[in-house]
This record gives structure tokens, sequence and C-alpha cells, in this order.
């Protein structure tokens, strides 16, 4: 079984970080889909290149990076449906009126309709903004996995949804309509709209960061900072046995997300490796401030969403947890801290990520997880 704790991400290794040379050029082709040419060369590993690529990307095998295809078969070996969960115990609090307090309630609700778009704004930049721009097959191959686990999570809210009975239209326009979820919003959707235009090209200065930061507003400030608060918020209450059922399926979103956060590491610090032009000084300062100004997003929507706290959770530890965990991506991305040194507020939200080590953690008593088939329990 494969370990999906979140550890810190090492330099990918690489078997070659030159860029291929020009009489290697078989077609420009990045989408894999032009005329076939009949007379080009079999690809050698040394030509593959995470953007820009030249050779042809329709070659899975010889394998370069071997951490997005080791990913791939994690992400299938961690497979799970929402619908596999009971929400009995759920529907039975949130329908009893004394069961979760106003403040609970309200917290929940935005949670769930936080996630409830975030997942398809995350699905539709893979999809159609990475995907065509990142030329490496076992990259893509990684994606193609990402984005179904993405269309997993988003069933996952219409299923919590239907169990409980929620308003489906607040619910899922939370995100237009609440204004420190929608800040969050655009602040990424200003980084993916250059990607979609059609005319975007990558392979100038100008373009390859501009790729490079839509990687880290979607990869490393969505999925890895944003979520992270998102799951502390739920798991807190599982803690406090409420919402279980939400609970134990924001367990495997997480699981899937630490994942894909370090699938977004790896991305970008091996194009850094390939590409170090890009990753320049004023580069650098910018990524920081983008880290910066989405931990002060974050902190607003805490004290949106949790305006009074309640038990073991508040606007004051969301917005800690959010420094800390900006640091973490800091120092994952090579860069210098952001916020000073900031202690863990939800150390057992390390706990939670180890879903086997902690099987009781929601009294579901978990035993394991295989793929091709349903939750095993004792
Ligand atoms: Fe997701
Ligand atoms: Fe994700």
């Amino acid at each position: 079984m494969l370990d999906w704790n979140e550890p810190a991400t090492e330099a990918p290794s690489v078997l070659k970080l030159t860029q291929p040379a020009a009489e290697d050029v078989a077609t420009p082709d990045p989408t894999g889909l032009g005329a076939i040419d009949r007379n080009a060369g079999r690809v050698r590993v040394d030509q593959k290149a995470m953007i820009n690529c030249r050779a042809d990307v329709n070659q899975l095998l010889p394998l370069k990076y071997r951490w997005a295809w080791e990913k791939y078969l994690s992400g299938c070996n961690n497979h799970w449906m929402p619908t596999e969960i009971s929400m009995q115990a759920d529907i039975a609090l949130w329908k009893s009126p004394n069961g979760l307090t106003e403040d609970e309630r309200r917290a929940i609700k935005r949670n769930l309709g936080f996630f409830a778009a975030s997942e398809s704004l995350v699905a539709n930049n893979i999809v159609l903004a990475i995907y065509r721009h990142l030329t490496n097959p076992e990259c893509r191959q990684y994606l193609l996995r990402q984005a179904f686990e993405e269309a997993v999570h988003t069933h996952t809210f219409q299923y919590i949804v239907d169990s409980l009975g929620l308003d489906e239209g607040e619910l899922f326009n939370m995100y237009r309509e609440v204004a420190s979820i929608t800040d969050k919003a655009a602040w990424a959707i200003k980084y993916t709209q250059h990607l979609s235009d059609p005319m975007f090209a990558t392979g100038s200065q100008g373009a390859d960061q501009a790729f490079l930061r839509d990687l880290i507003a979607f990869y490393v400030v969505f999925e890895g900072m944003w979520f992270y608060t998102g799951f502390a918020q739920i798991l807190s209450l599982g803690r406090r046995n409420k919402m279980v059922g939400i609970a134990e399926q924001y367990q495997y979103i997480l699981r899937d997300e630490s994942i894909h956060l370090n699938f977004g590491i790896d991305v970008i610090n091996q194009i850094k490796i390939e590409n170090p032009h890009l990753w320049s000084e004023e580069f650098q300062e910018e990524v920081r401030g983008m880290l910066r100004s989405a931990a002060e997003l974050e902190a607003s929507y805490g004290r949106d969403t949790m305006p009074n706290g309640f038990l073991g959770l508040s606007a004051a530890l969301c917005e800690q947890y959010m420094y800390f965990i900006a640091n973490r991506r800091c120092g994952q991305l090579g860069l210098v801290p952001v916020f000073p040194e900031t202690e863990n507020p939800f150390p057992w939200m390390s706990e939670a990520m180890d879903l086997k080590k902690e099987k009781n953690f929601f009294e579901t008593r978990v035993i394991e997880y295989q793929n091709g088939g349903s939750l095993n329990w004792e």
C-alpha cells in the first residue's frame, strides 16, 4: 500500500535536465493530435520535457518522470466512491432541531458551498488549461486520473446535498453569491483565464511564467492551502462525533488531495530544474506575494464562516493554520517563508490524514481500502 501522507517533496529525479536539441525536433505538436510524422525517430527518454516538448506526447514509454507514474498508481489504489459511506447519522443530526448550533450549521453550509464549486473549478483548470501545456505523457496520465478524482469529489457534494435535503441552488451558487467565497474563486480564476484562451501558447518567458502562476494558484493555493482549512473545519466536527459521514468523505478527499498537491509541487519543481531562468528572484517574490494574499483571503473567509467560533474551532485558529500551511508550501517550493514561524494549531490533522493508522478516528473502523472493491468493515 502506498503511503499517501504528505511528505516534504523531494526534488524529483531526472535523467537529463537539458531541453531536446534542435535536431531532435520531430514535429511541433504539443497536443498529440497533429498529423502523424511517418519518418520521425522513436522517442528517446532525454527528449522528454515538462513544457515546450516537441517529442511525441503519445508515447508513455520510456518513462522519464517516475514520480508522476507512481502518483498515477497511488491514485488508482485509493479509489473510492462517496455513496459507499453511510449518511444515516448525519441525516439524523442535521434534521434534529438541537443537534447542531446555528454557528455550526453556517460553517458546514459555507464549507460545503466552497468545496462544491471549487472541485469543478479545479477540474476545469486541469482539463481546459493545464493538460494542453504539460507536454509529458506520464504527467498527462496522472492528470487524467486526477480529473476523474475531481469528478468523484463533485459527486460527493451532490450526494451530501441529496442525503441531507439541502437547497442545491443555495449550495452550488455560493461561489457566486457569498462574497468571501467569490473572492477566493475570482482570485484563482484570473490565473487560468490566460491559459484557456485558445491563442495562448507556452514557449516564451512570459507565457511559461503564466503557466507556472496557474499551477501555483490551483495546486498550491486552491488544493494545497484553502482545501486544508476546509478539511480542518469538517474533521474538527468529526472529532466531536458530528457529521461523521461527511467527515469520513472528507478524509478520503484529503487523501486524494494530498497526492494532487504533491504532484503539483513536483511538476513546479521539475519545470524549475529544466527552466531555471523562469524562477528568477523577482518571480519568487511574486509567488510569495500570491501565497500571502491567498492566506489573507482565507482569513477573511474564516471570519465570515465562523463569526463566533465553536468548540475547538474559530476564525483565529483557522487563520493561524493557514499561516502555518502557507509557510510549509513555501518550504516545498524552495521559497523563503511568508509569515513568522507559526505553530500548527491542529496537530491532529496529520493523524486524520493517516486513514489506516487512525482507523477508529470517526468510530467507523475502516480496515483498509482496496481498489476495485468497497470499504472493508470489521
Ligand atoms: Fe478535489
Ligand atoms: Fe484536487
